[in-house]
């Protein structure tokens, strides 16, 4: 296995991809060494177009939209190999986008995950890593914060109380729990239910990144301030970020079906902080509405 890529720079990296996601560059692809000239250089091309990631890797403030880029701005960067490495291990092809069927994808990506050991999640107590469930053609998705222990028990997402209101949310909108798909931002639970630390959320999203580029979803529900947070690398509040869609498109992947062009995200309470603060019901209940008419979902009539 590849070594673990130091977070400051898969921070910068996961800026960076974003940032030439958002102009339409998925694909990028190493320069053949006798480009290189032999050195030792993290020189990757993107559409034809020879792009030097490592440039700005250190740099943890994305270029200013504004500010005039070009992509065939290309100084080869002399650079350890193993940030070379791990660099290519960021923005490499994912095996799964080979595959129409999202079922083996989804196997793929969970196999690639292996008895993950890239966080310290996995010495602190978790029983097993929750990869996520539910249909893999869903066209709603929703995303949590990370397992607590009647997950890491049953190594389901949301089985436990919160799962039990979110059921009653899924229901209240008509629809089944199995017609969806449910995942976290952290696969591991973070001991005593703690928040899980940034760099945790960092190393473990890409994995739910690749889930959501085959799923494929029309709509993502973030369940509270860490996977709003964690999707949308925004640093606002919950007050700030509900109320409105968001353009979402996975960051360092891009979906294999080329007629999907990312989703909507929409920020709700997480239902745990819903048992807390039961009067939030209703506003929670609002972001629902939102997504089901972004959908074209109609609630059923209340039988009582
Ligand atoms: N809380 C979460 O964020 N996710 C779960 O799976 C369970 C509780």
């Amino acid at each position: 296995m590849l070594p673990t890529l130091d977070p400051e720079l898969r921070r910068a990296l996961a800026t960076r991809i974003r940032y030439y996601n958002e102009m339409g560059i998925y694909d990028f692809y190493r320069r053949p060494l006798s480009e290189r000239g032999g050195e030792v250089a993290t020189s990757i091309s993107a559409d034809e177009e020879a792009i030097n990631i490592s440039e700005h890797a250190s740099d943890p403030h994305p270029p200013d939209p504004g500010e005039e880029m070009s992509p065939r701005k290309a100084t080869a960067v002399a650079v350890p190999r193993e940030v070379e490495e791990n660099v290519l291990h960021v923005i490499a092809l994912k095996p799964e986008q080979s595959v129409s069927d999202p079922v083996k994808a989804l196997k793929i990506i969970r196999e690639d995950l292996g008895d993950c050991k890239r966080c310290v999640l996995h010495k602190q107590g978790r029983k097993q890593i929750v990869f996520g469930v539910g249909n893999p053609n869903a066209e709603l998705m929703f995303v949590g914060e990370g397992p607590g222990a009647d997950e890491d028990e049953k190594g389901e997402p949301f089985v436990g109380r919160a799962g039990q209101l979110l059921n009653n949310m899924i229901k209240a909108m008509g629809i089944e729990r199995e017609q969806i798909y449910i995942a976290n931002i952290v696969k591991c639970r973070p001991p005593g239910n703690r928040t899980p630390e940034r760099d945790e959320c960092d190393t473990c999203s890409p994995f739910l990144m690749r889930q959501i580029a085959v799923v494929k979803p029309k709509v993502i529900v973030a369940l509270g301030a860490t996977a709003a947070k964690t999707l949308l690398a925004m640093n606002s509040s919950m007050m700030q970020l509900r109320g409105r869609f968001y353009d979402f498109k996975p960051t360092g992947i891009r979906s294999n079906d080329p007629n999907w062009n990312g989703c909507k995200l929409a920020v709700t309470y997480h239902p745990a902080f819903l048992l807390r603060d039961p009067r939030q019901k209703g506003e929670a209940w609002k972001d629902l509405q939102m997504v089901m008419k972004e959908l074209g979902m109609k609630a059923p009539a209340k039988n009582n």
